[in-house]
């Protein structure tokens, strides 16, 4: 039987129910995060922790546990579900309380649920690589915050998903800020080049892992914008996320990228990432 936390409870997933007037359901007033489990263990969980303990905090919401507890909660509900391969997704949301833009009174508890799902990795386009297109973003500008809001986020994936592609690569008047499930980075003449952290993207925590791994492996990088243009000439593009990892880009609105085939600090990328995803989880096998 498969169990889910539901207001902090291990529980049977056909016994939750959720009340039509969770804040969360009605108004996406809440946060979330979503971590990777490889080996029956979750990957860079302290980081997605604090980071919901942030986003917590921006919207003014107090999350309902400490750090470690929900860390505890969220390893009984790995193991309850033998979860070996996959994500763990949880959220909290401000509450049941009758409909108000207005903030419920502090009496009311904040509604923390989550639940595994069985993910392999996405080996095939890790290899090959993926095509995109850009779109404009059109989301609005706490984009730091993990949101329950992603109507922005959906629309532009949606509109990949239309065209055939993997994924939509945001911009802001021509300056790209991040794609709708990933962080967006370019490489040109070796260097590695992303978004800085600001409230026009989230700070992936891929994205910090991987730029760890640059300064580890002595490979230059920079926190600065870019435009779409740059993006379209870079020699390398890839994406950063828990579900996708380290992901080349071979293609952008029908153009391709370098020589069209993932490139070679792409792949170094890729390697130093799943390094580090070892270290902390053991060794990782090309499933067959
Ligand atoms: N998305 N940017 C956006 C808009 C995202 O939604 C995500 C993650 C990322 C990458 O963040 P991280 O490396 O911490 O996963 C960047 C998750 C996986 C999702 O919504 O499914």
């Amino acid at each position: 039987m498969e169990k889910v936390i539901f207001d902090g409870q291990l529980i049977n997933r056909s016994e939750a129910s959720v009340d039509i007037e969770d804040r969360g359901y009605q108004f996406g007033d809440g946060v979330y995060e979503v971590i990777r489990v490889y080996n029956g263990k979750m990957f860079t969980s302290k980081e997605h922790l604090q980071r919901l303990f942030e986003s917590g905090k921006k919207i003014g919401m107090d999350i309902p546990y400490g750090l470690d507890e929900i860390k505890a909660m969220l390893e009984d509900l790995i193991q309850a579900n033998n979860l070996t391969l996959g994500t763990v997704y949880l959220q909290v949301t401000r509450g049941v309380a009758p409909r108000n833009h207005m903030f419920p009174s502090s009496d009311v508890k904040p509604m923390f649920v989550a639940y595994t799902r069985e993910v392999a990795r996405p080996e095939e386009n890790m290899m090959n690589g993926v095509k995109t297109i850009s779109v404009e973003d059109i989301r609005w500008l706490l984009c730091d915050i993990k949101s329950l809001n992603l109507l922005g986020n959906l629309l532009a994936k949606q509109k990949a998903a239309d065209a055939g592609c993997f994924e939509a690569i945001q911009h802001r008047n021509g300056t790209v800020t991040e794609g709708s499930l990933s962080n967006v980075s370019i490489v040109v003449d070796g260097v590695v080049k992303t978004h800085p952290a600001n409230h026009l993207i989230l700070n992936g925590i891929s994205r910090q892992v991987m730029l760890k791994t640059c300064e580890k492996a002595g490979i230059p990088f920079a926190e600065k914008p870019y435009t779409l243009d740059e993006l379209k000439n870079a020699d390398e593009v890839f994406l950063t996320g828990t579900t996708v990892e380290v992901m080349p880009i071979i293609e952008v609105d029908g153009q391709r990228i370098g020589n069209g085939k993932p490139g070679e600090i792409t792949k170094k990328l890729q390697e130093l990432f799943k390094a580090e995803i070892e270290e902390q989880c053991g060794q990782l096998f090309i499933q067959q």
